[in-house]
């Protein structure tokens, strides 16, 4: 228990911030669940996908590469089902889409975990800056790929950050996607996570008439392999302080999981989480015509992108 936890209570939910994944699924049977989690070989992809199989959930593993999600699937036991699943590379996306669309899979969960975070110098995917292609585009693919095979009450849950707060005035840069301008890791990181909540927003609007949802959570701060870009005396400052202030993995998996599969989240759609229960994110985050610009510019790109 870190010593923040100890002036953290718990809010409406019941959970709060110490709350870990095996907490917030205690007593529940997944039996019958098909769940798919992104980002699986590691931090709070591993441990989300552990704790649904420990519940009885079929977990459908994506990583980059098949090697690293059989392996991951074999470590947490029960019923794991591995995928490649590369979001930087839109082939890979699709091979993952159709993998689970002849696997004749019916999705109760979809949990859109995986990410990349302040990658020291620009980089790109078919021109776009790379964060916010891994983590908002690949996953805009993989999404809308695999909506038809959701459940009636399917849940869609984006891994976004507090971070987002840290993207630039505006919300996105739609002049500038490939950051040819400026790029600072952390703006442009913040970016993506502002594109991961008006991803769930714009999504939440278009099930509006149905039972499933769209929502995006904050994990927390955990000291996981997502810190590997930052520079050296930060991790090492960070791997310090870490054990006393931040959450633990078991910690950081438990708002994804509790939103994914807990009754208590199963009408909220459209909202942020954070420490398992309603948080408020950034203004703009709430911009419903932000939120529909994005989504068309998104669907522009991926139009453009090559077909193999
Ligand atoms: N840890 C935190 O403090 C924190 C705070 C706020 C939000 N988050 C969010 O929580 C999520 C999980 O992060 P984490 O802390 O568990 O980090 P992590 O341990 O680094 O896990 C990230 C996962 O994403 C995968 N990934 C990265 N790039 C990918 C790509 N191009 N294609 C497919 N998969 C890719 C990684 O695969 P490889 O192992 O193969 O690279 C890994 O499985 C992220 O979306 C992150 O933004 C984390």
């Amino acid at each position: 228990m870190s010593l923040y936890q100890h002036f953290k209570g718990t809010g409406p939910s019941g959970f709060g911030y110490g709350s870990t994944a095996e907490q917030v699924t205690d007593g529940l049977s997944l039996q019958g669940k098909t769940i798919l989690v992104t980002g699986c070989n590691s931090g709070l992809g591993l441990e989300a996908m552990r704790v649904l199989a420990l519940r009885g959930a079929r977990v459908l593993g994506a990583a980059r590469t098949l090697a690293k999600a059989r392996t991951a699937c074999v470590s947490v036991g029960g019923q794991a089902v591995p995928f490649a699943c590369e979001l930087s590379e839109p082939s890979s996306v699709r091979a993952c889409v159709e993998a689970v669309r002849r696997g004749g899979h019916r999705l109760d969960a979809l949990i859109c975990n995986a990410g990349i975070m302040a990658l020291p110098k620009r980089e790109q995917a078919f021109g776009v800056e790379l964060q916010l292609f891994t983590n908002h585009i690949g996953h805009f693919i993989l999404v809308n790929g695999l909506l038809d095979r959701l459940a009636e009450d399917g849940r869609v849950v984006m891994l976004s950050s507090s971070a987002h707060t840290m993207a630039p005035k505006g919300g996105i840069l739609f002049d500038d996607l490939g950051a040819e301008r400026g790029y600072t890791p952390w703006g442009h990181y913040g970016q993506s996570k502002l594109a991961n909540l008006l991803f769930a927003k714009e999504l939440s609007r278009r099930f509006s008439g149905t039972r499933k949802t769209a929502n995006a959570v904050h994990p927390g701060v955990i000291r996981t392999n997502l810190s590997r870009h930052m520079p050296g005396l930060a991790n090492l400052a960070f791997g310090l302080v870490g054990p006393l202030v931040l959450k633990t993995v078991a910690q950081g998996a438990a708002t994804e999981v509790y939103v994914a599969v807990h009754p208590g989240a199963a009408t909220t759609t459209g909202a942020y989480f954070a420490d398992c229960n309603l948080a408020r994110p950034r203004a703009d985050a709430d911009d419903a015509a932000l939120a529909r610009r994005l989504w068309e510019v998104t669907e522009q790109i991926v139009a453009g992108l090559p077909a193999a």
